[in-house]
């Protein structure tokens, strides 16, 4: 028999290489390339050409029911799911240890299980008595999920299949995938073989079933734990829980939808009874602001069709010539950053090349959205004036390299946003239109921008 060859696995994102090298040459990870043995070896008599039955193939003008939704009951969940949880399909949640993800999906659980729904929480982490412990901190010792503590797929296949008289389950919650293993692959829980064969196994029982099953997924940033990544492809939906431990509030976000839109999120606080649901994120974000301090702006952000108001702190310090100035953002992109500084200083005139930048999202806010050019512009014109730009104002709008100010999507939705939380100003691209309550000044260039704040104009 012929030796079966050497593979490595990038446990970041799958790839696979047949010599070990210290660089994934897929994804640019360092150090995540791991021996695994390989998967299938291929022979002649795996000819896929023969032996194989004729399907029975379909037109596009048939109708087909709409698949079954499980809405969890918790609004800020089923918003990011665009709708609930869908019958039949696998769900991704990924995000760092100790973010939330037990807790919520232990939440989600409760609740499905009260309305009716037969629902199985299998972890691999923590003990059942410990599981337990929690649902009834959360206020959920009553619900009827069942529970155990498992790791070897084939016994929790058998569980399901067996669950609730052989009727089986209607919605399962994996936590975490990791912690899976199928016995048909050699290598060790964790590594992408086992993530990815376990995940197969339980993603095919859930299609199989009709069971909404969800898999919990830890992210790691130095890539010792196969990463979600590998599991993207494979599952429907797949949802990114994001926060940062010392800040309370955590934002669900969908990364990848086959059945809704990836642009709505559900925001959540991490409180004593776990994760409650923030209606109104605006007002979490705004609530330790600082009022008429230099390189402090409001920016109305747009999630999907949310508008979230957000606030922009930069600080400059100017150095003696000669040092390096550092560059620090928390929350935005430092390539961004890096741009608007070069728009500033070659399209205004603002010698900021020398100064040390210092640039953070209040609250823990991780920003996407383009718009935040101009109020990250502001905040730096601000700061380095040591100018404050009005209490009552919000800056929204993108820059082009040529200092042009471009118009964005949605900006009566941001404005009303603003208006219903007591702005009264609106500073953004050049013919906007004003919402009532709110009065708007238009920029062409960030130029007019710059000589408005620093009384030029
Ligand atoms: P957990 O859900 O275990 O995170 P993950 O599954 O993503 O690793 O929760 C992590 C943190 O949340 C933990 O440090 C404790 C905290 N927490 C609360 O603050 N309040 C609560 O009610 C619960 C259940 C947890
Ligand atoms: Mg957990």
């Amino acid at each position: 028999m012929a030796k079966a060859k050497r593979q490595y696995v990038c446990q970041n994102c799958g790839a696979v290489s047949y010599r070990w090298q210290g660089q994934c040459a897929d994804c640019g990870e360092w150090n995540t390339l791991v021996e695994e043995a390989a998967e299938t070896v291929f022979s002649a008599k795996h000819d896929l050409s023969k032996g194989g039955r004729t399907l029975a193939l379909e037109t596009l003008d048939e109708q087909s029911a709409m698949p079954e939704r499980m809405l969890c009951g918790i609004a800020e969940f089923d918003r990011a799911l665009g709708g609930g949880f869908v019958a039949g399909s696998a769900t991704l949640i990924g995000g760092d240890p100790g973010i939330g993800k037990s807790t919520l999906l232990l939440q989600a659980a409760g609740r499905i299980a009260k309305a009716g729904k037969s629902v199985v929480y299998i972890s691999g982490e923590e003990a059942a008595a410990q599981v337990r412990l929690r649902a009834q901190r959360l206020g959920l010792g009553d619900a009827p999920v069942a529970l155990a503590s498992a790791t070897s797929v084939r016994d929790i296949l058998a569980t399901l299949e067996g669950h609730g008289g052989g009727r089986g389950a209607d919605f399962v919650v994996i936590d975490s995938i990791q912690t899976m293993h199928s016995d048909l692959i050699d290598s060790a829980p964790g590594t992408v073989s086992q993530v990815r064969a376990s995940a197969q196994e339980l993603i095919r029982y859930a299609k199989d079933s009709g069971a909404a099953i969800v898999l919990v997924g830890h992210v790691t940033k130095d890539g010792t734990i196969a990463g979600p990544r590998v599991l993207e492809h494979m599952v429907d939906t797949v949802l990114a829980f994001e926060g940062e431990r010392s800040h309370q509030y955590r934002i669900l976000r969908a990364v990848k939808n086959r059945f809704g839109g990836t642009d709505e999120i559900g925001v959540f606080a991490m409180g004593e009874e776990g994760l409650g649901e923030v209606a109104n994120p605006s007002s979490l974000f705004l609530t330790d602001r600082s009022r008429d301090v230099p390189g402090s702006v409001v920016f109305p952000a747009l999630e999907g069709t949310r508008p979230v108001l957000v606030e922009v702190q930069a600080l400059t310090v100017r150095l003696a010539s000669g040092a390096t100035p550092r560059r620090a953002v928390v929350g935005w992109d430092s390539g961004r950053l890096a741009m608007v500084l070069a728009v500033l200083e070659a399209r205004c005139g603002l010698q900021m090349g020398a100064a040390e930048v210092y640039l953070n999202i209040a609250g823990g806010y991780r920003l996407t959205d383009p718009a935040a050019d101009l109020a990250v512009a502001a905040a730096l014109i601000s700061a380095f004036s040591e100018r404050p730009v009005p209490a009552d104002a919000i800056v929204f709008g993108e820059l082009s390299l040529s200092g042009e100010v471009r118009p964005v999507a949605h900006d009566a939705l941001r404005l009303r946003e603003a208006a219903k939380l007591g702005f009264s100003s609106g500073w953004g691209p050049k013919g906007m239109k004003g919402v009532k309550g709110i009065g708007v000044t238009g920029f062409g260039r960030l130029g007019e921008l710059v000589d408005l704040m620093l009384g030029r104009a």
